[in-house]
């Protein structure tokens, strides 16, 4: 079952997604060479609490952190720790909170310092294959619309779909109903007003084969190379779509 989500609720997605941009946004702030991964962490874990909100990840299925900080061939669920950022790195911050028990996750990928052109290109085209995909949202229209439309952006683009990972639905839950993923999967579900969804496409500068971290958290690049994550929470309309976590 796919859930439905009343005026109420949108309105509490809404305020949650209003947060989660404020604290990325503080997070864009704070971003420099020399802090750890850590400090990202601690400035996100404070920021949540002051809006009156909740850290999703905090505990979730045992996540040691509040905020998934992911650098360069880490594709998602990179922990925060003791590592520091450098001039050139790029940081995906993966941030899900809830409000009065509803849940807004979003993702940016910061570009720190001076990055060559390659790994410039990725990270804008992966923010605009979340834009090809969501331009597909609407009453009455499939999900692999979607997922075609990220996909055929990311090879048009000479970048490689993570498959692994795939955007959801969300709501009371971080992770509900259906899946969205970056690649047509086959299935043939269609969206309808008051639906709301994760898009989230995870694009390689290589190949896209992944694995697992020892951490047994961390999925990282095969082939060393950098990844880059663009997410938004989103509501389906009548018309079209509204992203609830814009900037
Ligand atoms: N946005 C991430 C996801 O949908 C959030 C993961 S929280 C974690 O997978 F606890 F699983 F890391
Ligand atoms: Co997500």
């Amino acid at each position: 079952m796919i859930s439905i989500k009343s005026d109420r609720e949108i309105a509490l997605m809404k305020e949650a997604g209003k947060y989660n941009v404020m604290v990325l946004k503080a997070v864009e702030k704070f971003l420099r060479p020399g802090i750890t991964t850590k400090q990202i962490d601690t400035l996100v874990n404070r920021l949540i609490h002051e809006y009156g909100c909740e850290p999703s990840c905090l505990g979730y299925e045992g996540f040691p952190a509040s905020v998934c900080v992911s650098v360069n061939d880490e594709v998602v669920h990179g922990i925060p720790g003791n590592r520091k950022i450098k001039n050139g790195d790029i940081v995906s911050v993966d941030l899900v909170l809830s409000y009065k028990g509803y849940h807004a996750d979003a993702t940016r990928t910061f570009i720190v310092g001076t990055v060559n052109p390659d790994i410039e290109s990725l990270v804008k085209n992966t923010q605009a294959a979340f834009y090809a995909g969501v331009k597909e949202v609407k009453n009455g229209a499939r999900i692999k619309d979607v997922s075609r439309a990220i996909e055929k952006y990311a090879h048009d683009h000479h970048l490689s779909v993570v498959e692994e990972l795939v955007g959801h639905g969300i709501g009371s839950n971080m992770h509900e109903e259906p899946d969205v993923p970056n690649f047509d999967d086959g299935s043939n579900i269609r969206l309808k007003t008051g639906m709301t969804i994760a898009i989230e496409p995870m694009l390689n500068l290589g190949t896209k084969e992944v694995y697992l971290d020892d951490n047994d958290w961390t999925v990282k690049t095969v082939d060393g190379l950098p990844s880059a994550h663009y997410e938004n929470t989103v509501l389906v309309t009548d018309t079209g779509y509204e992203i609830l976590t814009g900037d």
